[in-house]
């Protein structure tokens, strides 16, 4: 665990709380630090009811309030007396985002807008945190798009914050291991069905290795050090999907079936024309804004610019996972229901 005492004595409001995110985020705080109290914030109250149910022990520490990102009336009531913000609230499903534009921009474009609103006019907040994805780099769906439209609200949103002691930063991964809808539930259906052969859309392709702790991680590191409008970005390491597929089932015939509409060969993290306002650090990376509105925005120490025309993608990636390796990990994957 890092930055002790960080969450101490503090009131934290996650949007989205009963998603995979916001559970790992809930668990691993409560665990590792002393929060005054932590408030979940969703519509469905099944999803709360469930939660509640399996964090019993916690009860004096949770709340649980049943809210829309979209009702902006209802932020403002459940963030008096917050400090820190997280926001994993959004609809995430790439073919339903296609299907129902309108509800992807209310939910993942207006959403953020209220929530950045009711944190700047709380008066209490004082860190907000919002989760992006590898999708809105160089978009090709809308939900990259209104992710991407999201990142650029928060960052922005620096500039709002005037006298008040307020910052914005965002959190970037890419697909978490197991996670619904990804490559590795899909193989093991098939596995589990007895196939003998797995799918590759593409001999090329290539995606990042993060579990869900690592991502709770490296929230909590841009709650302690963001400054205002980093987008922190983990390094990770890169495998192939073909060695995924002979990790799950060694020798198996792997059928190249071509690739689907709005996929991309490899996760994208950091673009060329972002190298001119990324640092590499230790274990990260940090995308800082181009534009400076104020001084409270700085760049944190410890870090050293990367050459121009770098870029960081689970392709041209120096960190490989051999086929053992994939195997080990695969042994800690929890699998979404
Ligand atoms: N999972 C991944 O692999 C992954 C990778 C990269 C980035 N991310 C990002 O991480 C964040 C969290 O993802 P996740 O995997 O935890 O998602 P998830 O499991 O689908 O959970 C989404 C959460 O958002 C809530 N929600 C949805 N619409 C809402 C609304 N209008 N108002 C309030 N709450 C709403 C849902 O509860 P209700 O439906 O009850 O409201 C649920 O609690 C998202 O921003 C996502 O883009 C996820």
């Amino acid at each position: 665990m890092q930055y002790n005492n960080l969450l101490d004595n503090k009131t934290i409001l996650i949007t989205g709380g009963t998603g995979s995110f916001g559970k790992c985020f809930t668990k691993y705080v409560l665990k590792n630090y002393n929060p005054k109290k932590i408030i979940i914030y969703s519509r469905d109250e099944f999803k709360q009811f469930i939660m509640q149910n399996d964090m019993k022990e916690y009860a004096d520490k949770l709340r649980f309030f049943i809210g829309d990102v979209r009702d902006k009336e209802r932020l403002a009531r459940a963030l008096n007396g917050v400090d820190y913000v997280i926001h994993a609230a959004a609809l995430k499903q790439v073919p339903a985002c296609e299907y129902n534009p309108n509800e992807a921009i209310k939910t993942n474009i207006h959403g953020a807008m209220n929530v950045i609103d009711a944190c700047l006019d709380s008066g209490s907040v004082k860190k907000v945190v919002a989760l992006s994805t590898d999708k809105a780099v160089n978009p090709v769906n809308l939900y990259g798009g209104t992710k991407l439209v999201s990142d650029k609200l928060f960052v922005a949103a620096n500039a709002y914050s005037g006298t008040c002691d307020i910052n914005f930063s965002v959190v970037r991964y890419g697909n978490v291991a197991g996670s619904r809808g990804s490559v590795i539930p899909f193989f093991k259906n098939i596995i589990d069905k007895g196939g003998r052969e797995l799918p590759i859309t593409d001999y090329r392709m290539t995606r990042f290795w993060i579990s869900l702790t690592q991502g709770v991680e490296l929230v909590i590191k841009a709650l302690a050090e963001a400054n205002g409008g980093e987008t922190f970005i983990s390094k990770i390491p890169s495998f192939k999907i073909t060695d995924l597929a002979q990790a799950m089932l060694p020798g198996c015939e792997m059928p190249e079936v071509g690739i689907r509409e709005g996929e991309k060969l490899h996760e994208i993290m950091v673009t060329v024309e972002d190298s001119l306002t990324t640092y590499e650090y230790e274990k990260h990376f940090i995308v800082y804004p181009q534009m400076v509105w104020n001084d409270k925005q700085q760049i944190i120490p410890g870090g050293k610019k990367v050459e121009e025309g770098f870029s960081y993608s689970s392709g041209n990636n120096t960190w490989w996972l051999t086929i053992p390796e994939i195997q080990e990990l695969l042994k800690d994957v929890d699998l979404e229901a």
